[in-house]
């Protein structure tokens, strides 16, 4: 199979580059920075497109990897060369608004949204795959993408982009809250001077807290300002802060551990 990645040299590109060499397909990608996508084109069999339209050309499977800021752009330069023999998949980490615009630009190819739920440094063994088919022939494509990503180790879930975006805020946009508001608590007390006192949680928590502070802003901007019921939940967390603080303050031993041991019975989580 041919595959065309655009945005090949970023980050999620580079992994899927990788991936679909490794299946033995025929990798071509494009980018912005013809030096930079020509650099990974020496370390893996892959080739360099002058061009997102020139990679298109032939591939089976077109896979958008680009940011989101730049997606709209990228679909309105790739549509009108699209087409019906085509598939086309994007990457972004919300769903509702790349797939209506898929829907808007392209009216040949086949299009499926999907959300890989892991970074480009791990491996593809366990992690979390999303596609979000909206119709009965994306649907039919969804389940055979599944049953590829599956055999290769993804454990995969279909759904649609209105119940992935909504999950996201809670997996992602909460996620990222706690872990930014974290580090500025941390900057405000000055936390390096206590490093040498770390024990086991905080230096799991540092590590988060390290992981969301050292990831691409402007990718975490886009998903806390878009997902819907990001700010509701932002609101509750801080509402939750206030109760138990109040507890400690008042110094009500019985009702924070009365909550404490509630929140065992629903919250601990065992992996399968
Ligand atoms: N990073 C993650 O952990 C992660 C996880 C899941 C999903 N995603 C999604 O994956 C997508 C890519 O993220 P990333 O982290 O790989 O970003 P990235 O490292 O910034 O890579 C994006 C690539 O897109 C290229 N690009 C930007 N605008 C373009 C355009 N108009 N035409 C062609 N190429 C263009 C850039 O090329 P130049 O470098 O040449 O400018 C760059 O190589 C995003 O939609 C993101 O939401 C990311």
């Amino acid at each position: 199979m041919r595959v065309a990645i655009l945005g090949g040299a970023g980050k999620m590109g580079g992994w899927f580059s990788r991936f679909f060499v490794d299946n033995g397909d025929d990798v071509v990608i494009s980018g912005r920075n013809l030096a930079k996508a020509k650099s990974l084109s020496e370390k893996i069999p892959i080739s360099v497109a002058e061009s997102s339209t020139n990679a298109i050309i032939g591939a089976d499977l077109v896979v958008i990897s680009v940011p989101i800021q730049s997606f709209e752009s990228l679909l309105a330069e790739i549509a009108p060369h699209l087409s019906e023999n085509q598939k086309v998949i994007d990457i972004t980490s919300v769903k509702v608004v790349p797939v209506d615009l898929m829907h808007k630009f392209i009216k040949s190819a086949l299009v499926l949204g999907t959300h890989p739920l892991f970074g480009p440094s791990s491996g593809a063994e366990g992690q979390n795959f999303i596609l979000t088919p909206t119709n009965v022939r994306e649907r039919a494509f969804a389940e055979d993408f599944s049953s590829f990503l599956s055999s290769k180790g993804f454990k995969v879930l279909i759904t649609n982009p209105e119940e992935h975006d909504s999950a996201m805020a809670k997996v992602l946009a909460l996620t990222h809250f706690v872990g930014i508001v974290t580090a500025d608590v941390w900057e405000e007390i000055n936390i390096n001077e206590v490093l040498p006192f770390s024990g086991t949680s905080f230096k799991r928590l540092h590590k988060f807290v390290e992981n969301v502070i050292e990831s691409d802003v402007e990718l975490y901007s886009y998903l806390q300002m878009n997902l819907p019921g990001t700010a509701d939940l932002e609101a509750l967390f801080a509402k939750k802060a206030v109760e138990w603080s109040t507890l400690s303050k008042k110094k009500d031993t019985e009702s924070f551990s009365l909550k404490m041991s509630g929140l065992k019975k629903t919250i601990i989580y065992k992996e399968e």
